[in-house]
């Protein structure tokens, strides 16, 4: 199959590259914009460079779109601005890319490659706070920040292009994926900074008690996912959850990769008033929906990601001397 990776920089794309690369079959083709704001590296896809085709280009950009999705069976799209607190800085920016990226990406399957199929990277915060205990498709939307509201946006652009020009999208709703080729920085993902963190020896601070629960999936089970959804034909039109049936307090996230990685010390400081504001409580997410239909389940508990994670970690700094 020919498969593009859009966002195939970022944290979600390098991992999916890896998963595509184990099966030896596929041409794949690789897309970024390498957006310093993203602080996405390549450096992470060096040794992967002989195996696939690169090209620098943005999402946003319909000439360039047009051209890379001709002749592609599959299309993944992981780009995006992937910053909740960014979202804030820079909202424009976030609706450029979350928004304006995707419908730009979906104009040119539209004109130039109907039947692919086109798979979106979401996320669960799109609902924001959860009103019942176990939450599901079926939940209301009410996104607490910039980059939900347009995750939430872009992810009705997959589904009317479904209904409307019978494009073969699909939405799969991500929540905290952690492991390797993660963000150190905290404006990303929580669980991969506490992992740096702890990586570097360093102390995990947690906001008050830290007992909101969280679902959480290691990296490889959401690349897996993402790959085998290809086989399932019969639920693209769908938006689902993608989710492991592990929860957890922060707390208990924090303590697991200080045990895991050796290092590091959980330390409590006071709720940020921004963070405060946009924070979702408790959620427990069921990915029932998607489970069923696919006869899957993820392989990673927390501690075999966090320790899979920590091995990968130790062998890139041992290769290349910083992570
Ligand atoms: N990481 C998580 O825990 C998580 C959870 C839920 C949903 N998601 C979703 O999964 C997807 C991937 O997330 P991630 O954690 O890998 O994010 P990331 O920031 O690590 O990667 C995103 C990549 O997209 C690239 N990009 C941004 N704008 C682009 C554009 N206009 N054109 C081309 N490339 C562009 C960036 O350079 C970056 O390499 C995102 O859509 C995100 O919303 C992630």
């Amino acid at each position: 199959m020919n498969i593009l990776i859009l966002g195939g920089a970022g944290f979600v794309g390098n991992n999916l590259v890896r998963r595509c690369l184990r099966e030896k079959k596929h041409n794949l083709t690789v897309v970024d914009s390498l957006d310093a704001r993203l602080k996405s590296d390549i450096e992470f896809l060096n040794e992967e460079r002989g195996e696939i085709e690169f090209i620098q280009a943005d999402m946003r950009d319909s000439r360039s779109m047009d051209k890379i999705v001709e002749g592609k069976d599959v299309i993944f799209n992981c780009a995006a601005q992937s910053s909740h607190p960014m979202s804030f800085v820079d909202p424009a920016y976030d609706i450029a890319i979350n928004c304006t990226g995707n419908i730009t990406l979906l104009e040119a399957v539209r004109r130039h490659n109907k039947r692919a199929l086109v798979i979106y990277a979401s996320s669960s915060t799109v609902i924001g706070k959860a009103l019942t205990r176990v939450v599901n498709e079926k939940h209301q939307e009410l996104p607490l920040d910039i980059y939900s509201a347009n995750k939430g946006v872009a992810e009705k652009y997959y589904y009317i292009y479904n209904r409307v020009y019978d494009l073969k999208t699909l939405v799969l709703r991500f929540a905290n994926l952690y492991g390797p080729y993660g963000k150190a920085s905290p404006e990303f993902g929580f669980i991969n900074y506490f992992i740096h963190r702890a990586f570097s020896g360093k102390e995990i601070s947690i906001y008050g008690k830290g007992s909101q629960i969280r679902n959480v999936m290691y990296v490889e089970d959401a690349c897996d996912l993402l790959y085998q959804a290809i086989f399932h034909k019969e639920i693209f039109g769908g938006i689902y959850f993608a989710v492991h049936r592990e929860h957890y307090s922060v707390r208990k996230i924090a303590e697991e990769i200080v045990s895991a990685f050796g290092k590091g010390k959980v330390v409590t400081v006071a709720w940020p008033e921004i963070r405060k504001r946009i924070e979702i409580d408790d959620v427990i997410i069921s990915g029932a929906k998607l489970y069923n239909k696919l006869q899957w389940k993820p392989r990673f508990t927390l501690r075999q990601g966090l320790l899979k994670t920590k091995e990968i970690m130790e062998e890139y700094k041992s290769k290349r001397g910083d992570i």
